[in-house]
């Protein structure tokens, strides 16, 4: 099986694309229904996180005709102990934004279900704002004799409330396909620090910086620190998971060589962490942003290229494909114009604000001195009033160049204001760049490249350190 990202919703993927008894391990971190969004920070050239977010994913759901179209489906085609809890859900939870939630997780762990082997396994990621609800339809459609952990993970972040105690954990089902199969299992180690000598022989123990210690088998709570504001790892996307948390999941339950396929991949943690110990991996995500990331963490992390070590499946792949993605969402049509040129994403246009600025780019044009190239994107009609709207942005925020993105041909007036606007001359390469550039999505494909230094342009991402992939059988040691 080829390493795969897709775009798009996973139930479609799943039913489209991936087959039958397929897949060796399944890790689904999947939004909880927190009533959030997620805000997805990227940086600044000089390194420091953005002000600007941009909201990557809302985790609301709510009862609409879609969710009771998924729910008579599942009661239409469903096994007949899934139809019945989930009838009893909908009594007992009433039809709110719970049951849309159920009634979508539902619909994706039949799938699920259906593509994993005999031997393989799933880890549901989830927290205590649904973990009851979910843990039930888990034994309703995975079955109840192969639920194997409740896996608690235990992080330490700042806030405690003073009405409760602290919560500092999320909850990770293990089910087996089959629990009675030869179902893949590696137990591993960790270590287990002293709190006193009595009992163990000196040969027990072995001392690092943190005190003594004896390798103990891994139990049901795992506790690795979250991703902190600080952490190498950080990748400024919102719920990004420790390498270490998907590690110890990856190595227990598949071997090289296995298929692992994270359905909600978000930043394609479970991604990294699978192609760094060797294994075969499929990620889904429903946000281009997520896509993006993940295509730039694999490059960074391991060198990977898409179409060349891995396929990407689901962005649009010409004019057609670009047109379709624009009409059926604009800011996903925007996002994903934009990381065709290498541009960041700016401003939470879903939240109102039009600053006439799509995203950014920086270049270095001197020692620690950066410049700002603002782009535009647009899906619909343009005018020649569109480049004359740009030129003032452009001085507004003293940028030196602006980038205009277009589905539609730009028309002969707006060719000509964008020429009257003359030449930025980089202080680096002593290259004239035009001040105003329109670039078709046509242009864009046929490899066309927006006019600037660019080997001296920033990436928009924080940089992830390099893995380097452990071997299977060493031991955990955090
Ligand atoms: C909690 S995040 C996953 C974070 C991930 N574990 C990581 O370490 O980065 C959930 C992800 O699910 C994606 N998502 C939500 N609904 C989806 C759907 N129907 N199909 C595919 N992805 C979806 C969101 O875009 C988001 O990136």
């Amino acid at each position: 099986m080829e390493n795969t990202l897709y775009y798009g919703d996973n139930l479609e993927i799943l039913r489209n694309h991936i087959a039958d008894n397929s897949v060796d391990l399944i890790y689904l971190d999947p939004p909880f229904n927190s009533k959030a969004d997620y805000n997805i920070l990227f940086k600044e050239p000089t390194g420091e996180p953005s002000k600007a977010q941009i909201t990557a994913f809302e985790d609301t759901w709510h009862w609409t005709i879609e969710a009771e179209r998924t729910y008579q489906e599942i009661i239409r085609t469903a096994p007949a102990s899934v139809v019945e809890m989930m009838r009893a859900f909908r009594q007992f939870v009433g039809l709110n934004d719970v049951m849309a939630y159920l009634t979508m997780m539902c619909i994706r762990l039949i799938e699920l279900k259906r593509v994993l082997k005999d031997t393989g396994s799933i880890y549901l990621h989830c927290d205590p704002t649904a973990s009851h609800y979910l843990k039930i339809l888990m034994d309703t459609v995975f079955g109840k004799k192969n639920f194997r952990n409740e896996i608690i993970w235990h992080y330490k972040t700042g806030g405690v409330s003073k009405r409760w105690f602290g919560r500092k954990h999320d909850i990770i089902f293990f089910y087996a396909r089959k629990g009675d199969s030869d179902y893949v299992f590696n137990l591993h180690k960790e270590k287990s620090y002293m709190m006193h000598k009595y009992g163990f022989k000196k040969s027990d123990f072995q001392e690092d910086d943190l005190g003594q210690y004896s390798m103990t088998y891994l139990k049901d709570v795992f506790i690795i620190p979250a991703i902190g504001s600080a952490d190498k790892q950080r990748l400024g996307y919102p719920t990004q998971k420790p390498e270490s948390l998907l590690e110890r999941i990856v190595k227990a339950s598949s071997k090289e060589g296995d298929a692992v396929l994270d359905p909600f991949c978000g930043c394609g943690t479970s991604i990294a962490v699978a192609q760094g110990l060797n294994r075969n991996w499929i990620g889904i995500d429903i946000t281009h942003l997520a896509i993006n990331l993940i295509k730039w963490r694999l490059k960074n992390t391991f060198e990977l290229e898409p179409k060349r070590d891995y396929d990407v499946i689901g962005e649009p792949e010409d004019l057609a494909g670009a047109k379709e993605l624009a009409s059926q969402d604009r800011f996903q049509f925007q996002w994903w114009a934009l990381s065709m040129i290498d541009a960041r994403p700016y401003g939470d246009k879903k939240k109102g604000a039009d600053t006439g600025i799509d995203g950014f780019i920086y270049f270095m044009d001197r020692k620690n001195e950066y410049k700002k190239v603002i782009v535009q994107v647009k899906s619909g009609k343009t005018q020649v009033g569109d480049i004359r709207d740009l030129c003032h942005v452009i001085d507004r925020e003293d940028a030196v160049i602006g980038l205009f993105v277009t589905l539609e041909n730009p028309t002969q007036p707006m060719i000509e204001e964008a020429a009257a606007k003359g030449f930025y001359k980089s202080n680096i390469t002593k290259k004239d760049y035009p001040k105003i550039q329109i670039l078709t999505i046509d242009n864009i494909f046929k490899g066309k490249k927006p006019g600037l230094p660019q080997q001296f342009c920033i990436s928009p991402y924080e940089k992830a350190e390099r893995v380097v992939p452990k071997k299977q059988n060493e031991m955990f040691d955090n």
